[in-house]
């Protein structure tokens, strides 16, 4: 990844994220160049975002889901059969140059050791790895976008991160994965940043009742969707000080787990739907942010404009535009 100059990083992390979800799944990577072997993966992922993004009028009158007056229907069905010719293909191309004894131990291997114990089906197979393809591309392109944008208006923040990863890893070596858990102040950085600009606020969190049931003093009829605002609780004053300060030190001060069991801050969901990918895109986020921080200064001749705009996920709605000078070692 080369950066120079001002950048309009949103690209750039959004085409890093889906590579490194490609290697890890199939150990494949691709140039999403001009004529590049990504783009038409590129053009999946975008259109079922978009797909997902679209205020669904069938929702709301059923009469029209029936006349599919959007054509969200026929062009879902057209993307799904496009994705699964396209990853059934990469799945048989890589079983044709790897066997059981003889595996890089990719995602796409592990499934294909339950698919010889007849414990998962070809389609279900493409079904889970388009799901992680979909699901952790963007959700980490987002947030990192979104700590940037923080670390570009608190310089204070900044300098303090980079003096913590400066003091614990020094400047010879390159940064590991083992060197995270002794960077508690990065990893308040990304907690902040989750609790502030969490990129699944409510959507992802759609429950359909299915009995009569109650919620605290409230009743729940049977088959009401009901949504979790994770946004609001996080930015809730009865529950957070000063929830307007963007301030990682809060973490330093309380330990809050991120990871669905303190219902303060939740942001991969909680309960048997639980984000499947936390671990990795916690992991993938602390680990590039380290690399980013370290390798380079970020800082912007403009304003950063934190307004945003709930897409599939919450995005910012001006994409950071930010300077990248590379550090002298
Ligand atoms: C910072 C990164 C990420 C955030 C903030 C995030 C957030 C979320 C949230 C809020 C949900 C909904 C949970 C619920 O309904 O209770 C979810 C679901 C999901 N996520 Fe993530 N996610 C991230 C990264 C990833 C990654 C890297 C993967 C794949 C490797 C992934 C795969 C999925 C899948 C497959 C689901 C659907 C689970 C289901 O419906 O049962 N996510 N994520």
């Amino acid at each position: 990844m080369e950066l120079k100059g001002d950048v309009e990083i949103k690209q750039v992390l959004h085409y890093g994220s889906l590579n490194n979800m490609m290697m890890t799944v199939f150990g494949k990577y691709y140039d999403f160049g001009e004529n590049g072997d990504g783009l038409e993966l590129e053009g999946f992922v975008s259109e079922g975002y978009k797909l997902l993004g679209t205020f669904n009028l069938s929702d709301h009158f059923p009469i029209l889901g029936w006349l599919d007056v959007q054509g969200v229907r026929r062009r879902s069905r057209k993307l799904v059969s496009k994705v699964d010719g396209f990853v059934r293909k990469i799945i048989d191309d890589h079983s044709m140059v790897t066997d059981q004894d003889n595996n890089h131990g990719y995602f796409v291997d592990v499934l294909l050791d339950l698919e010889r114990e007849n414990k998962i089906t070809r389609s279900d197979m493409v079904a889970v790895l388009w799901e992680m393809i979909f699901r952790g591309t963007d959700t980490v392109a987002i947030l990192l976008e979104w700590i940037l944008a923080r670390l570009v208006l608190h310089p204070d923040i900044q300098a303090k991160a980079l003096a913590e990863i400066e003091t614990t890893i020094g400047s010879s070596r390159a940064v590991m994965e083992s060197d995270i858990p002794n960077l508690p102040y990065l990893q308040a950085i990304v907690k902040e940043t989750l609790r502030m600009h969490p990129p699944g606020p409510l959507l992802s969190w759609a429950r359909l009742a299915i009995h009569d049931t109650h919620v605290g003093q409230y009743f729940v009829p049977a088959g009401t969707t009901a949504m979790v605002n994770m946004w609001a609780i996080a930015h809730d004053k009865g529950i957070w000080s000063e929830p307007e300060e963007f301030r990682p030190e809060r973490f330093i001060e309380q330990d809050v787990s991120v990871m669905g069991s303190d219902m303060r801050l939740a942001p991969f969901g909680s309960g048997r739907r639980v984000c499947p990918g936390k671990t990795m895109g916690l992991a993938t986020v602390h680990i590039w942010l380290a690399v980013l921080l370290r390798n380079f200064e970020w800082t912007s001749k403009d304003d950063v404009d934190l307004t945003e705009v709930l897409k599939m996920s919450m995005e910012m709605k001006n994409p950071l535009v930010c300077k990248v000078v590379a550090r002298v070692f």
